[in-house]
């Protein structure tokens, strides 16, 4: 099977109650771990790369890893979709690459702004076989292009969104629903809520509509814990109840983004390698266990949060 892009995978999983992963990609380790863990559960997969992940590792090469996952694993549906795409130029710059899916994340400009560029990416990726999704509402946190505090972060305003998606045409929508980017997302005693009553608004006015939540990683503390005991330092980092996250996706959310989960899989599992066999210095020796721990996180949310086992 060919790269595909999520137009039929979004429908089956509105219809089916669940939502697919879309998971960071920054280097083969972490493109096998995620790919691994879809491909034995049966899953459709949505592997996605930010601009940082483009600077760093090259697009080519990203591209490249993706077409070898794949290759692999011909069972599932695999997206290759650009994340936090800033503009038009960037957007392009992905369809034209292969990507299959791109994001523009106008949401920090003002409303008609951000219809007029995410209008212009639509046409463009529409031309060539590619779909769009776009963004109303900020998110607090840190991405590579974006840093949101969080008193300048906003919830979507269900009033805005039938507009938005007439005039742009884009193919899914990312909402701001109390969810963040990054392992700090909530402070102690902090209760960390969704606004599931927005989401359940925005449905109502978008019927059968695909809804993406970004910053959806729970920061699982198994993790955070073996990190700290190896060494590390990551005080009070804090994620979204994957409870909640199960709720959306049985509603109008199609996709839930996650990547801080992946990071924290991979530092722990290098962490931990690292502190138990300090005489090592093969990559190959403690990359590895990242990867491990990666694929099992995958697995883990595929089957408890997302639901899409066995959906392909
Ligand atoms: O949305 C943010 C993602 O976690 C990507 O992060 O921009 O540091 O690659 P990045
Ligand atoms: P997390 O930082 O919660 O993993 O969110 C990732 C994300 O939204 C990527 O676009
Ligand atoms: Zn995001």
């Amino acid at each position: 099977m060919a790269l595909v892009t999520s137009t039929e995978m979004f429908k089956k999983a509105y219809d089916g109650g669940y939502a697919i992963g879309a998971f960071n990609v920054n280097n083969m380790e972490i493109v096998q771990g995620i790919t691994e863990a879809a491909a034995e559960l049966k899953a459709p997969l949505i592997l996605q790369a930010s601009a940082g992940a483009r600077k760093y590792a090259n697009s080519i090469y990203l591209v490249k890893l993706v077409e070898a996952a794949v290759e692999l694993h011909p069972e599932i549906p695999i997206v290759l979709h650009l994340d936090h795409g800033a503009d038009f130029a960037t957007c392009k710059s992905c369809v034209d690459d292969g990507f299959t899916s791109v994001m523009i994340d106008y949401s920090g400009h003002s409303f008609e702004e951000n219809i007029a560029e995410s209008r212009k990416v639509a046409e463009y990726a529409h031309e060539h076989g590619v779909v769009v999704e776009a963004e109303l509402g900020t998110l607090s946190g840190v991405e590579d292009d974006v840093n949101v505090a969080a008193d300048k972060a906003q919830y979507t305003d269900p009033d805005q969104v039938e507009e938005f998606v007439k005039r742009t045409g884009v193919d899914s929508l990312a909402i701001a629903i109390g969810t963040s980017h990054g392992a700090y997302k909530f402070k102690p005693g902090q209760n960390p809520k969704l606004r599931l009553d927005i989401l359940a608004e925005v449905a109502r006015r978008l019927p059968g509509f695909p809804i993406v939540l970004h910053g959806s990683s729970s920061v699982p503390q198994e993790y955070v814990k073996i990190i700290n005991a190896n060494g590390g330092a990551l005080k009070d980092a804090i994620g979204i109840p994957e409870e909640q996250l199960r709720e959306a996706a049985k509603g109008a959310v199609c996709k839930i983004n996650i990547d801080s989960d992946l990071r924290l899989g991979m530092t722990a599992g290098i962490r931990q390698h690292f502190c138990e066999h300090p005489d090592h210095f093969d990559p190959r020796q403690y990359l590895a266990p990242g990867r491990a721990n990666i694929k099992d996180i995958v697995a883990h949310k595929i089957v408890n949060v997302l639901g899409c086992d066995g959906k392909i």
